[in-house]
């Protein structure tokens, strides 16, 4: 498997370097399009990255922002993804209300599930369900190599019809809404941002050992020809240079 990755000294240098990638490729969407779709990941990684987004010169206006994941909860809990980039991303940087297509996250997770399906389908213009394809997606990777909430073993990893999910987190004990595999694998340039020494055994995992995404789920985008991986010193360190 052949990866585009770049790693930097400090998690800062490497989301300021991911923030720079996504202002080029939205730039590159609206050099021909009327609007751009943007899906962002949550966690603590993307903190850093949002504060460099929000001074990136990006034309919110018509950029349209989703979540690939989302956790149960309202958008005040501190879980909450949406809550994350809002106070780091959406309100700084002004992005319209028109334009934050969240998760309805405090509703039954089945229900904002199905929600979530019906936004989808309606913005991208789809059957409702079908699997769209963003302009650009950020992700993360956790420890264990899961990505946006689909963690190792997880049943939802051979969904390859729809668009997105609710899915009960063992690890975690929490429901989440998560976008499902063809989702991911769709989106025309994705990124994914990690920092961290715990998480450079499933960054050589990922890289290195024989696709399996059941057991590294964010191996259903290793032979995506428009996926970057930004990394710092300290994730990258298990990879041959
Ligand atoms: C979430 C994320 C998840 C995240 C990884 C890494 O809702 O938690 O979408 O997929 O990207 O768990 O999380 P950290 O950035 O906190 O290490």
């Amino acid at each position: 498997m052949s990866f585009r990755w770049h790693s930097y000294p400090t998690p800062h240098d490497a989301a300021a370097a991911a923030a720079r990638h996504i202002a080029e490729l939205l730039a590159t969407t609206l050099a021909s399009h009327a609007s751009a779709s943007f899906a962002v990941s949550g966690g603590s990684t993307p903190r850093l990255l949002f504060d460099e987004l929000v001074s990136q010169p990006v034309d919110w206006a018509r950029v349209h922002v989703f979540w690939v994941d989302e956790r149960a909860a309202p958008p005040t809990h501190e879980s909450s993804n949406y809550r994350l980039a809002a106070e780091r991303l959406l309100r700084p940087a002004r992005v319209p209300e028109n334009n934050i297509h969240r998760v309805c996250a405090e509703l039954p997770p089945d229900i904002a599930a199905e929600r979530y399906r019906q936004e989808l389908a309606a913005f991208f213009a789809l059957p409702l369900g079908q699997p769209p394809a963003f302009d650009v997606m950020q992700l993360g990777l956790g420890a264990d190599a899961h990505t946006a909430s689909l963690f190792p073993g997880e049943k939802l990893l051979e969904d390859h019809e729809r668009s997105a999910a609710a899915v009960f987190v063992e690890k975690h004990g929490q429901w989440r809404v998560t976008l499902l595999p063809e989702t991911l694998r769709r989106a025309r340039a994705s990124l994914f941002l990690v920092s961290g020494a715990d998480k450079a055994e499933a960054v050589r995992a990922v890289f290195e050992e024989p696709a399996d995404p059941h057991r590294y789920p964010a191996q259903i985008l290793h032979d995506n020809p428009g996926v970057t991986w930004f990394l710092d010193d300290a994730a990258a360190r298990l990879l041959k240079k």
